[in-house]
């Protein structure tokens, strides 16, 4: 017997590419369910081969539910995210509502699967933010050989981060300024088409933003409460695909090869760093990819065990859908669920 999961924000970004990948990854399911808005209600959207037609979150019965992947902002998930969970379905939450609660594990399967047994206390489980989870994958095989004191990170992060109407947003304002028309701005602060814009998120008091801080608070969680991280992150005209430039500072000697070679063989990594003309992974190559890319790895010779990387991934899939799935995955593996008895 296979699971019951339902997909909530089957629409958006994250919903349509967690169709695709529970589909590619031939996910133990015997019935899929989307689920959005009411704005949606009879939508179509695919499944592997199949076509399914969207019903409303608001009137949806989640009883015969095991899994529940739910995308559909932080305001959707803290109103509904309990009342799944008490429903009897594990949720897996790819907003920020339940990251920091202590109570809900936040989970990147490469580095922290064992955490994952303290979802029971609420039945949700977070994903983190896009940015963390591509950079903690990277982090952790080095952490864990030379232990990390200190990170800057300076991100280069994809439209397709801030939702389907961003992404409309960047092909509208680029349309635009070819056929000298006006350029509308609605969901980012400036334009973005041409442009690149260092604010995501809202601003808090000591000056970074909710994003930045985000990165701090949930590498600290996933990895390492001791690593101190900066980050200043910003939005490009990219339409998918995260970027990073990774300065770590190791409490421990490790060279650049070292860690090439580390990095070769850890989870979820992919290497491409051939110092040569083109020699390293772009967002446009990582789009539609599982892994995450590192390239450019160098000695930071400014501090006494430095290393400097470039990490990137698919911020949709790594960041988001692929790791909700692969939580679902290790949830089953460890033998922490089984499907409910469906009625005949
Ligand atoms: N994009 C990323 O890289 C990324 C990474 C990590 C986490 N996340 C998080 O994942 C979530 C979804 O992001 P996204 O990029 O997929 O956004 P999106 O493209 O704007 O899609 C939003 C989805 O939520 C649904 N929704 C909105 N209000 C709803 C309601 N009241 N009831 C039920 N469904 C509702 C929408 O349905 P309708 O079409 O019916 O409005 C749509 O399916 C957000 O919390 C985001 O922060 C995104």
């Amino acid at each position: 017997m296979g699971y019951k999961v339902a997909v909530v924000g089957a629409t958006g970004n994250v919903g349509r590419e967690m169709l695709d990948i529970l589909a590619e990854r031939r996910f133990p399911a015997d019935e899929v369910v989307a689920l959005a808005s009411s704005r949606s209600l009879g939508t179509e959207v695919s499944f592997g081969d199949k076509i399914l037609k969207c019903k409303s979150l608001e009137t949806y019965d989640f009883s015969g539910v095991d899994i529940c992947l739910m995308s559909a902002g932080g305001a959707v998930s803290k109103e509904w995210s309990p009342k799944i969970g008490a429903a009897g379905a594990v949720v897996i939450d790819n907003s920020s509502a339940w990251r920091y609660d202590s109570d809900v594990p936040l989970i990147v399967p490469e580095v922290n699967a064992d955490a994952i047994v303290g979802f029971s206390k609420r039945n949700i489980i977070a994903n983190p933010n896009c940015s963390t989870a591509q950079l903690v994958v990277a982090l952790k095989p080095l952490h864990d050989k030379a232990r990390i004191l200190r990170v800057v990170v300076s991100t280069y992060q994809s439209v397709s981060g801030a939702g389907k109407e961003a992404m409309d947003e960047l092909f509208a304002q680029t349309r635009a300024i070819f056929v000298s028309d006006s350029v509308e701005t609605k969901n980012f602060p400036k334009r973005i088409a041409f442009n690149v814009i260092p604010e995501i998120d809202v601003f808090m008091e000591d000056g970074f933003t909710k994003e930045e801080w985000k990165m701090m608070a949930e590498t600290k969680k996933i990895l390492d409460p001791k690593i101190k991280l900066t980050a200043t992150c910003v939005r490009v005209p990219v339409f998918i695909g995260h970027s990073e430039a990774v300065n770590i500072e190791f409490e421990n000697p490790i060279s650049a090869d070292e860690a090439r070679d580390i990095l070769r063989e850890a989870p979820g990594c992919l290497v491409i760093d051939k110092r040569e003309r083109g020699g390293y992974i772009t967002p446009h190559e990582a789009a539609g990819e599982d892994a995450t890319y590192i390239s450019r790895i160098r000695e930071d010779a400014t501090v006494e065990h430095g290393l400097v990387l470039w990490v990137v991934a698919d911020n949709l899939r790594k960041g988001a859908a692929l790791n909700a799935i692969q939580i679902a995955e290790a949830l089953i593996n460890r033998k922490l669920i089984a499907p409910k008895k469906k009625a005949a």
